[in-house]
């Protein structure tokens, strides 16, 4: 297959860039660095600046298929500069991925998108499939429009699908890597009570649920992208313990996330419970269900 992808050089990206070309696809990455990105990845790379301009049509003419990534990291303070960064970057940044498929020809018959297990807001235990209802506070309105501008691609007659993610097991980066070393040095514990839900997902299933539903022609629409069962924060903590052989008791209060994070502390102070309804239907096979094994899997690289 003849794939681009946006945000490759990212978390996920590389590692989802190394398993398209590992099955033998074509990939060519789009980025604001595309020397840097093709130095990191080994496949050719188009400079596109996702606020800056539609995205290159050529770069999206005649491709199998397409995986949007891109987007300003949200785990970072929210200051008002970030967090119109964070929003503009999914939202204009994705109608802008759509105007450059508008004038693709021929166009890419498939868009796989990100998207995240935000969208749903804070549940506490409630159950979410995709047919639950939406959150309304940031994250979820930043979601909200992400995936309504993905949706613009299904106007243009292509299949859209988008992978609600949620916390992605990986020691290389994101949440797992930020919550390493306290754990490593012994101090690391449930956060804010920890009766919050976690949606995690190991990396490799976010890769292969990229790669189903880049694959598949009957996946489309919100996919839920996590392992099947979600566990509440203190079992996280307790797992984490166990898996790097440290304890993991002292509890970590929700008013020092506050000070230190600011509004965004809510996206580890609350949480969701999502089950994978949709990916189980569509028969996906998990490599990961185990929280325990998925994290030794994750710690071990
Ligand atoms: N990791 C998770 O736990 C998680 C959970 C839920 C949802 N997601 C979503 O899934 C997607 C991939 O996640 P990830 O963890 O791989 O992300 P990531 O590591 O932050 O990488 C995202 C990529 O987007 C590009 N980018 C960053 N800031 C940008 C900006 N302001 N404007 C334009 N491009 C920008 C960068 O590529 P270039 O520098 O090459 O342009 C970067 O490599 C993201 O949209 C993320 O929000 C991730």
């Amino acid at each position: 297959m003849r794939v681009a992808v946006t945000g490759a050089t990212g978390l996920v990206g590389s590692r989802l860039v190394a398993a398209l070309t590992g099955r033998g696809d074509e990939v060519t990455a789009l980025s604001r660095d595309p020397v840097r990105a093709t130095e990191r990845l080994g496949v050719p790379a188009e400079r596109w600046d996702l606020l800056a301009a539609a995205a290159p049509a050529d770069a999206l003419s005649g491709r199998d298929g397409i995986i949007h990534l891109a987007g300003e990291p949200v785990a970072q303070r929210w200051s008002t500069a970030a967090r119109e960064q964070i929003r503009i970057s999914r939202s204009q940044g994705t109608a802008n991925l759509v105007a450059g498929l508008a004038a693709a020809d021929p166009r890419p018959p498939v868009l796989v998108s990100a998207s995240a297990s935000g969208i749903y807001g804070d549940r506490g235990d409630e159950e979410l499939d995709e047919g639950a209802s939406l959150g309304d506070d940031f994250l979820a309105e930043v979601c909200r429009s992400w995936e309504a501008a993905a949706d613009g691609a299904s106007e243009l007659g292509l299949r859209v699908a988008k992978i609600r993610t949620g916390i992605v097991l990986d020691a290389g980066g994101g949440a797992l890597a930020k919550m390493l070393p306290p754990f490593r040095l012994g101090v690391g514990g449930p956060v804010a009570g920890g009766h919050q839900y976690m949606s995690w997902i190991h990396v490799e299933d976010v890769v292969g649920l990229y790669l189903a539903a880049l694959d598949g022609d009957e996946w489309s629409g919100p996919v839920n992208g996590c392992a099947p069962v979600a566990v509440r924060n203190a079992e996280f903590s307790r797992a984490l313990g166990r898996a790097l052989h440290r304890p993991a008791v002292l509890p970590v209060p929700g008013i020092a996330l506050r000070a230190m994070y600011g509004e965004m502390a809510e996206i580890v102070t609350g949480g969701q419970r999502m089950v994978p309804a949709r990916a189980d239907a569509l028969g996906y096979h998990w490599a990961h269900t185990d929280l325990d094994q998925a994290l030794r899997s994750a710690l071990a690289g």
